[in-house]
């Protein structure tokens, strides 16, 4: 049997401005970390959960496919191992219920540390189905904006075909671009956020995220910071969702009042993020927002990154 291996994934900011669904990108950090080694029992072991005390209260001590780590882990086993088992050490960096792409970090750095058990060569696509495993188990659906920039980095979009089917397009990632994430200091489940969602959205604000969508496009591809800031607004899932975050319109008002190109929920939320020009200019955004929470009696906490490129890896 291989050596233990180790692998990190990081957070990522899924639905990014109109791409509810489809845009997501990967932050520097925080990560998760998995640790990986095979064995012959067939089984998936969860041997310990590490991270801080609140995490590991709720995640410890769990069967292993009640993980998403362990799911994505005998995902990949299922596909390039069948037979096998492996025993999982999981570091969490991330908070839970965040609207981070915690369960996401997860089951890519599961997918990964597992894979380069099996055999370090997998190429990256080929891992991407298992960790949309580990999504399922912990959102309920395998929505892919969480995991695809976790595992392959930068800005992505997901192309959805037949049934479950997703093509992963990158797109380009402008010069400097910083993103600001603060996270009230409360929870909202994935499942519940898109509970609150209709089945069915008026056409005119279809139209208007495709539109935003298009420009966001270009955005990117050309540097345009300003237009990108025009781009980064949401009709599909924000005006829904915006109630679960008591606090929203002050927050994003108080990013645009700092200079920030754009701001809307991460994910599913409550976490809320920014895109600004420049390291200043997220930092005065960064303190803006959390100011904004604090005056609601919310206690909140900034992330400042750059987008990172590799997506999760062995380390
Ligand atoms: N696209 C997903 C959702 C992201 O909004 O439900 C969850 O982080």
């Amino acid at each position: 049997m291989c050596a233990r291996k180790t692998a990190v994934a990081a957070a990522t900011v899924a639905n990014l401005g109109p791409g509810f669904d489809v845009l997501g990108l990967c932050l520097e950090g925080p990560r998760d970390t998995v640790t990986a080694e095979l064995t012959a029992t067939g089984r998936i072991e969860l041997v310990d959960v590490s991270g801080p005390s609140e995490v590991v209260a709720r995640l410890g001590g769990a069967d292993a496919l009640d993980n998403c780590a362990g799911v994505a882990a005998r995902a990949v086993i299922e596909a390039f191992a069948p037979g096998a088992g492996a025993r999982l050490w999981l570091d969490k960096g991330l908070p839970l219920g965040s609207g981070l792409g915690s369960s996401a970090a997860s089951s890519v750095a599961g997918a990964l540390a597992v894979a380069a058990c099996i055999d370090p060569n997998l190429p990256k696509e080929m891992l991407f189905p298992a960790t949309r495993e580990g999504e399922r188990l912990a959102t309920g659906t395998p929505h892919p904006d969480n995991v695809a920039p976790a595992l392959f980095g930068g800005i992505v979009a997901c192309l959805q075909g037949e049934g479950e089917s997703v093509d992963i397009v990158t797109l380009p990632v402008p010069r400097g671009l910083m993103v600001v994430c603060v996270k009230p200091d409360f929870e909202v489940k994935t499942a519940d956020a898109r509970a609150v969602l209709p089945k069915e959205v008026p056409l005119g604000d279809a139209v208007k995220n495709l539109g935003m969508m298009a420009g966001l496009v270009k955005a990117l591809a050309s540097d345009d910071l300003r237009l990108l800031g025009r781009c980064l607004d949401d009709r599909l899932a924000t005006p829904y969702r915006k109630r679960l975050i008591p606090g929203y319109e002050d927050a994003v008002e108080a990013a645009l009042k700092a200079h920030a190109l754009g701001a809307g929920i991460s994910g599913s939320g409550p976490a809320m993020f920014a895109l600004c020009g420049d390291r200043d200019d997220a930092l005065a955004v960064a303190d803006a927002m959390v100011e904004a929470f604090e005056r609601r009696q919310i206690r909140a906490h900034a992330i400042v990154s750059g987008i990172d490129r590799q997506g999760g890896h062995v380390v």
